[in-house]
């Protein structure tokens, strides 16, 4: 019987890799020009630092996370044993801690690439092992609003970078962890008489995580949502001053988006602004990317700094690279693979392999990308064929002659034109050739 692949899973197979290539390096050059740093955290951690900075409420942990359930987790430093990471923010900030890099850096500005896992049904845009790129800006130096408007415009311009367009960005403020607390009590007292008739995972969300009921996709949840008038009454004075600079920051940018009162995250480690960024054409799944403002879990996990009087601040998105590779398609832009060979060397009689072999690899050294066929004596039209789909731009054929007279013949694969090569300055030639391509 053949083995698949997990279900919700999927292998990146050298035909898509392009397309993988093209959203990393656009990442990398714009991380840069940001003065984001690359950090590579573990793909598994102890599972104690998910239920401490997600929360122990909510769906990512108390539904999804991939536990590491053998022996060998023993060591685990709180015994609940690992689980793979469903994020990379509280990875990166137990990093921060560990190294206790706000010593040294006012503000660290980190960036990552890879591999989140969560158990969730799987089906189009979710997956059980997906990638983000993600930024984290961690620090004294991370407590200012412009610092919010800049992070969201940074993922905005991922995406427009990326080719895409017609995507939505909404913004919401959550305020302080006091202000998200009054705000809790006022929601739970506006819903308590209407939620009777909810359906019992409202119901159950009402209990251990009200906010989740703001974005619910439960049509009657959604009714009674729709009846509050919630605005920014939840904000004090200061969290509203907060939340003004941020989207005045944002016009300066120029950047466009639609404050939604009812924008909350399933994290539970947000305070003060929060956002998302959708692509209708998606479907059920829409969300690129989210992220927001998380100024209270660095201590949360045994971080901050007594010596300084400044609270560490922090802020950051994900972009999920597979929804955003589904929205190119979409979007008929996704970049195609190409194959690329510079020469391959065709052997004119099996009993040339050996000589084939050799210039292969002279060729090699000489920087080129070069390659033949191992078919074991398969005929000249079929080295050719092979040639042809691995996209040689030039073909060298090794005959008699070319043995004997110590050249080579070389053929542009675009042009058709054949010309003889002193076989010693074969790599000279076809790298000025290839150059004037
Ligand atoms: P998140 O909203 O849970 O936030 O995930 C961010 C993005 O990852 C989503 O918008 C989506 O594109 C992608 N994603 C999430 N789950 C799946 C899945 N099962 N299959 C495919 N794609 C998925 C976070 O992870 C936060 N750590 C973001 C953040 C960083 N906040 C502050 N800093």
């Amino acid at each position: 019987m053949k083995i698949s692949s997990p279900r919700g899973t999927s292998d990146i197979l050298p035909c898509h890799i392009a397309e993988w290539h093209q959203l990393e390096t656009t990442a990398r050059t714009l991380f840069k020009t940001y003065g984001y740093s690359e950090i590579r955290t573990p793909v598994f951690e102890d599972t104690g630092l998910f239920k401490r900075s997600l929360g122990e409420s909510t769906e990512v942990v108390n539904k999804q996370l991939l536990e590491i359930k053998s022996q060998r987790a023993e060591g685990a430093s709180d015994d609940a044993g690992f689980a793979l990471r469903p994020e990379g923010t509280a990875p990166v900030v137990r990093a921060y801690n560990q190294y206790d890099l706000g010593r040294e850096e006012f503000l660290s500005k980190l960036f990552y690439m890879g591999p989140m896992f969560r158990g969730e049904r799987p089906q189009k845009g979710r997956l059980r092992e997906f990638h983000q790129i993600g930024a984290e800006a961690i620090g004294r130096g991370a407590n200012h609003p412009l610092l919010d408007a800049e992070i969201i415009a940074l993922c905005v311009k991922l995406l427009k970078g990326f080719g895409l367009n017609d995507f939505k960005l909404k913004i919401n403020s959550l305020g302080s962890a006091e202000d998200k607390k009054n705000f809790a009590n006022w929601l739970r007292a506006e819903l308590k008489g209407k939620i009777d008739h909810l359906g019992d995972e409202s119901k159950s969300q009402y209990e251990r995580n009200v906010f989740r009921l703001l974005d619910s996709k439960d049509p009657a949840c959604k009714e009674v949502i729709n009846t509050l008038e919630i605005g920014s009454r939840h904000l004090s004075e200061a969290g509203l001053k907060y939340f003004e600079e941020v989207k005045k920051g944002l016009d300066q940018l120029g950047v466009v988006y639609e404050v939604s009162s009812h924008l909350v995250r399933g994290l539970d480690y947000y305070t003060h602004t929060v956002f998302e960024i959708a692509y209708a054409g998606l479907g059920a799944q829409d969300a690129l990317g989210a992220g927001g403002r998380y100024n209270g879990l660095i201590e949360q996990l045994g971080g901050g700094d007594r010596r300084f009087p400044e609270q560490v601040g922090a802020m950051g998105f994900a972009l999920g690279m597979e929804r955003i590779l589904l929205a190119l398609e979409a979007q008929g832009k996704l970049v195609q693979a190409k194959r690329f060979l510079d020469v391959f060397v065709v052997a004119g009689k099996p009993e040339y392999e050996t000589e084939t072999f050799g210039l292969v690899h002279e060729l090699r050294q000489g920087g080129l990308a070069a390659d033949m066929d191992f078919g074991r004596g398969r005929a000249f039209k079929k080295q050719f064929e092979q040639a042809n789909k691995l996209g040689a731009r030039f073909v060298i054929i090794l005959g008699e002659e070319e043995l004997k007279n110590a050249t080579v013949g070389v053929k542009n694969m675009t042009t058709g034109e054949q010309t003889i090569v002193d076989r010693k300055k074969a790599v000279e030639e076809l790298s000025r050739q290839l150059e004037r391509l």
